[in-house]
């Protein structure tokens, strides 16, 4: 079998990412179970921190059989100044897959032109493919499996988050709004790329975004990294916060997503996102399904 890997959601067809989806619905329901990892490893960078990424993706690799190890920066040699191509070289003669979230995506593509076994994107500033899926692995158990056409309306930042939903929107033909503010668009060809298969409409105006959207989703507005930004940040996204006026104009049975961590009275109300049309949890709880169908189908 050729090596496959998992960087952007925008290197799949539709039929495999439905097929990895249908795969995840049938993890969680336990129509599918196994341990095709058995005595396999998979190693986890992480150069930023994480709680569900590194718990979902260890504890998938249990369930499946395998082993998970997790590296951070600064207790490896790369921290140190170890480049990512040797390190890459030594992890592929130990391990049976790599899971790496770091900044520039440009690692991560330089991780999977040299790795000799699977690279899964874990986050990057760029994109956040994984936890995209569970986003829509969520949307399809509150809609069915046909995504065509579902409105989504994202608010805020067009970072790594907005740019994943971009690809999804391009490779499943969904409905995208993005109310983002001057200055904060997503990736210009990620924009375009989507725009060329599916409607896209990037507004500054957020009902107009929101106006009958059966999603609604957002994410912090200070990512990663961007910490010295957020005096700044706080200020200019203030009226792209998801509230009541939002959900009142999305559709009646619209839900809300949050990849999380989310900061409530910020980008959404406590009223939003422990309301009843929040499904964050279930999203959250997704990511364990959704990584699971793409470890077996990478390392399996
Ligand atoms: N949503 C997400 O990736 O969360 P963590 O940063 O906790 O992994
Ligand atoms: N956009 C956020 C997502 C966190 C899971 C960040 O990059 O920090």
């Amino acid at each position: 079998m050729s090596l496959r890997h998992f960087l952007s959601l925008a290197d799949f067809s539709r039929e495999e990412l439905l097929g990895f989806l249908d795969f995840a619905r049938r993890l969680k329901t336990g129509e599918v179970k196994g341990t095709p990892l058995v005595g396999k490893s998979l190693a986890m960078i992480f150069k930023k921190s994480s709680t569900r990424t590194r718990v979902s993706f260890e504890v998938a690799m249990t369930q499946l059989g395998g082993h998970a190890l997790f590296l951070s920066e600064s207790a490896s040699q790369m921290g140190r100044g170890e480049s990512i191509y040797d390190t890459t070289m030594v992890l592929s003669r130990y391990v049976d897959g790599i899971m790496i979230r770091t900044f520039d995506h440009a690692e991560v593509m330089e991780m999977a032109r040299y790795a000799t076994v699977p690279v899964i994107n874990g986050l990057t500033d760029l994109l956040h493919p994984c936890q995209v899926l569970a986003d829509l692995q969520t949307v399809q158990e509150n809609f069915g499996p046909d995504l065509e056409g579902m409105t989504v309306a994202w608010f805020g930042d067009g970072n790594n988050m907005a740019n994943s939903w971009l690809e999804a929107a391009g490779v499943l033909g969904l409905e995208l709004r993005l109310a983002i503010p001057e200055g904060f668009d997503p990736d210009p060809r990620i924009l375009e790329a989507a725009r060329r298969t599916t409607k896209i409409l990037l507004t500054r105006d957020p009902l107009e975004a929101a106006e009958g959207a059966r999603v609604v989703t957002t994410d912090t507005w200070v990512s990663m990294g961007q910490e010295k930004e957020k005096e700044e940040r706080l200020k200019v996204f203030r009226p792209y916060q998801v509230n009541g006026e939002i959900m009142a104009r999305a559709h009646p049975e619209a839900i809300f997503l949050h990849c999380l961590p989310a900061y409530r009275g910020l980008e959404v109300t406590a009223e939003v996102l422990d309301g009843p049309q929040s499904r964050v949890w279930d999203e959250a709880e997704n990511r364990l399904h959704a990584q699971k169908a793409i470890l077996w189908e990478l390392m399996g």
